[in-house]
């Protein structure tokens, strides 16, 4: 049976290329929305380029909501140096005819799950946890509704992308996810320790430059290649992570992943620290384990996967 899924993201070049991976896999999903976040850039942009990827994609029956446009206590922080300041440089914008839906990103989200039957949606949270939270928040009930959440967030071994202490998408909301974390819903979580395992070789983008020419297969290349220089730059490293990619390739091919059942905590206060994601790997505080901690990924049956599937995207 397919898997009903809502993705919840901020358009972001890594979250682009989990679009299409699940534009490419749903013979094994059913993506009842997309809901976009304020996070890699603002909401007016995240939600536009939603929409975009759609549009480009020829993908005209999945619905794109906009929900939170900064987070729930903090201000905005956005990644430009990135994404760039359109959130996705080097792939050509344009406003999209696809239009935006008139109904929030949370009011989708409550209304999708008072409809389903219990633990039966599972949500994709690849940007700030806000509209997730938001949905917690209003709709405490409705958690029973929902199988699963899979985010792209955190650290531990890997250390910080934003600060020494935090991963981007956690720093910039840090009480959302402590909300989602606390909710006892099944919550699988794929931080720098899993993506950082998962690196664009030179091997592999050759194999991309190798796939047919295609819409899909051109976005990979620039969305890739712009993360690239990006890591370049801040790190002096070359070959990038693609963060977001994972989640979806997780409900394609969980076998591909392991991961640990832990405690984690978010930090929510010292500014220091703030949105870091403290992990008890080693159940040192005998507190409940409420995430499944992604430490293990097959990076090479991973851009197997991603390659194959984004390859028979056809041409818009
Ligand atoms: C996460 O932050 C964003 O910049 C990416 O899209 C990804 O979701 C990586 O830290
Ligand atoms: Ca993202």
């Amino acid at each position: 049976m397919k898997k009903d899924i809502i993705i919840d993201c901020d358009p972001g070049q890594d979250d682009a290329i989990a679009l299409m991976l699940a534009f490419a896999a749903l013979d094994k999903i059913n993506i009842l929305g997309i809901t976009t976040v304020a996070g890699n850039v603002q909401l007016k942009m995240t939600q536009r380029n939603a929409r975009l990827i759609c549009e480009k994609l020829g993908v005209y029956d999945i619905s794109v909501f906009s929900g939170c446009e900064k987070p729930l206590f903090r201000n905005l922080v956005t990644a430009e140096e990135y994404h760039g300041e359109n959130g996705l440089n080097g792939i050509d914008i344009f406003e999209p005819k696809i239009p935006l839906q008139d109904k929030n990103a949370i009011q989708f989200i409550i209304e999708e799950l008072k409809k389903a039957e219990s633990e039966s949606i599972s949500i994709i949270g690849i940007g700030p946890l806000t509209n997730i939270a938001m949905v917690l928040l209003q709709e405490p009930h409705l958690k029973k509704k929902i199988k699963e959440i899979i985010i792209m967030g955190g650290s531990y071994f890997e250390g910080g992308n934003v600060t020494a202490a935090a991963e981007f998408n956690f720093y910039v909301d840090p009480h959302a996810v402590q909300i989602v974390i606390d909710s006892d819903i099944p919550v699988t979580i794929f931080g720098l320790d899993a993506t950082h395992q998962a690196r664009v070789s030179k091997k592999i983008r050759h194999e991309i430059d190798d796939l047919p020419e295609t819409v899909a297969t051109d976005i990979l290349k620039v969305s890739i290649d712009y993360f690239a220089s990006a890591y370049k730059e801040i790190y002096g490293q070359s070959e990038p992570p693609i963060h977001d990619v994972l989640t979806i390739a997780y409900l394609i091919e969980p076998g591909l992943f392991e991961g640990r059942k832990c405690n984690v905590s978010i930090e929510t206060t010292s500014e220091l620290t703030m949105g870091a994601s403290v992990v008890d790997y080693w159940n040192l505080t005998n507190k409940k384990k409420n995430v499944n901690w992604i430490d293990k990924v097959n990076s090479e049956g991973f851009f197997e996967l991603l390659l194959n599937r984004i390859a028979t995207l056809k041409e818009n």
